[in-house]
């Protein structure tokens, strides 16, 4: 293919829309292409379906520059591009924890008879082990062009908040081929990341599709180490944010990943850690990933401490008490709820019998719709209002920044837990607060090293600053760097 291919994508939520907007702001012609009528109209008219920093503008250009249009036609869609992009959603079967193709297979099912030219058919949705092998098989048979129409593989792992950015500037950029036609159209896709820097890896189709789950599960199973060496905290009375700190000091542990707190939702790492299980078990390699079911189990448990740690400073029971809720989205900068654990410790307190006062930055308009049953402050000071004991759930900045003195005034009792270790715990207590959060002792600080973790204790009055590791936080952190690197 000589001149610049001509590009669709297929599926229009956070990925397909990141995608598509993106290439058409490195100069491809692009068409996005849903099934949603609503959801083209939407994007046709310059409207974001969902909140993503930064995109929205990128996607008005686009269509300003005539090179980006959305369209519900297959048969447009085929006949127009070169690179047809698949990244449709694969979600959780429901009540199963395999993935649900059924988006896929309907997608290539009406995309590939409609394929009479040479063109190349990309999966990026992330899928179980072995997917890619088996619609490769099929695409020729199927699809008029034959031989011509050919598959590749290439995951794609950005972060909803950093969608644009991860999306032009990715960390690594895999191919998963057959031919070398395939990898030369890939390079030219991707000409503009490659030309700055960003490495591509070209490698045969069901490594590029493992590489995406098997990400996905080693995040998760970082963020779940962290959060059960919390526990483990919790019983020896050391503290982990010093413990995550002196971890990730270690460069063949690193520190990304290693927050802990209220652990890991959203759309992706927790569907995606149990399909890849579940697939590798119907391959018949169950038990290689079967350390996944753990990593799972205790991601749960955080939602479950965290009510109990409610439970407990409300003075033992939630029935009748206010509790006020900071943050329901999964993460800040998203205001996705799929397997969120803020909103899912909301509504377990609200279960439970406590009136619940919610704000979100963001996600307050998808989290009603789920959840009636919370009440919905207009901002952080209506949340607090008259609470009994105030949570913070999701760590967006403006909770973090949020002026103690000024919520002591209005909460009914000076009570938090900081599930994301977001607060500046010496500023609380020193304001009249009980500061608790999980895997912190109630009264220790994080020693000498918090000011590495940026949102923790920091040259506040009541600081122990002596520059030392307490001797429990030390022998725990020589356990746990010992484990970690033995997983490795
Ligand atoms: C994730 C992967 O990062 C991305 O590469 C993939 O393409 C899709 O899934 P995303 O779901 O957007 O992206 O969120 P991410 O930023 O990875 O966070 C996932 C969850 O883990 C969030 O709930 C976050 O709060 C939690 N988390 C993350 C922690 O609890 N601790 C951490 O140290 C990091």
């Amino acid at each position: 293919m000589s001149r610049r291919p001509r590009i669709t994508v297929f599926g229009t939520g956070y990925l397909g829309t990141a995608h598509a907007t993106c290439l058409a702001s490195l100069g491809f012609r692009v068409l996005g292409v849903d099934i949603a009528a609503g959801r083209i109209a939407a994007l046709e008219a310059g409207r974001l379906p969902f909140y993503e920093p930064g995109l929205e503008p990128l996607l008005r250009k686009g269509l300003r520059s005539g090179r980006l249009g959305f369209t519900t036609s297959y048969p447009s869609a085929a006949e127009f591009g070169d690179v047809h992009f698949i990244c449709v959603g694969t979600p959780q079967r429901p009540g199963a924890p395999g993935a649900d193709l059924s988006q896929f297979e309907a997608c290539f099912a009406g995309l590939a008879p409609l394929l009479r030219r040479p063109c190349l058919v990309v999966g990026k949705s992330t899928v179980p082990p072995g997917t890619a092998a088996g619609y490769a098989q099929r695409l020729p048979v199927i699809a008029p062009a034959g031989a011509g129409a050919e598959l590749a593989w290439n995951p794609e792992f950005l972060r909803e908040g950093h969608a644009v950015a991860d999306t032009l500037r990715p960390d690594r950029i895999v191919a998963g081929v057959w031919s070398d036609r395939a990898e030369a159209t890939l390079r030219m896709v991707y000409a503009e990341p490659i030309a700055a820097g960003v490495p591509f890896l070209a490698t045969d189709p069901a490594t590029a599709e493992l590489v995406k789950a098997a990400a996905n599960a080693f995040l998760a199973t970082k963020i779940s180490f962290i959060n059960a060496m919390a526990e483990v905290c919790e019983v020896t009375g050391a503290d982990v944010l010093s413990l995550a700190v002196a971890l990730g000091r270690d460069p063949r542990i690193g520190d990304a990943g290693l927050r802990p707190g209220l652990g890991f939702g959203g759309g992706c790492l927790p569907k995606d850690l149990r399909a890849l299980a579940a697939g590798a078990a119907e391959l018949g390699a169950g038990q290689a990933l079967s350390f996944l079911h753990e990593i799972d189990a205790i991601n749960g448990r955080r939602r479950t401490r965290l009510v109990d740690l409610a439970r407990e400073a409300a003075g033992g029971r939630l029935e009748g008490r206010r509790v006020g809720v900071l943050g329901l989205a999964f993460k800040p900068g998203s205001d996705d709820i799929r397997d969120s654990p803020a909103l899912e410790v909301a509504a377990r307190i609200r279960a439970q019998g406590a009136r619940v006062a919610a704000f979100d930055p963001a996600a307050m308009d998808l989290a009603r719709r789920v959840h009636p049953d919370l009440d919905y402050a207009g901002s952080v000071l209506g949340a607090a209002r008259d609470a009994d004991v105030l949570l913070l759930l999701t760590e967006w900045p403006e909770f973090s920044t949020a002026d103690p003195e000024v919520l002591a005034k209005t909460v009914a009792r000076r009570t938090v837990v900081d599930a994301r270790h977001a607060l500046d715990a010496a500023v609380w207590r020193a304001c009249g607060w009980d500061y608790r959060a999980p895997g912190r002792p109630g009264t220790a600080r994080a020693r000498g090293i918090s000011d590495d973790l940026g949102t923790g204790d920091s040259g506040t009055p009541d600081r122990e600053d002596d520059g030392i590791t307490g001797t429990g936080d030390a022998e725990l952190s020589q356990a746990a760097v010992a484990c970690l690197a033995a997983a490795s």
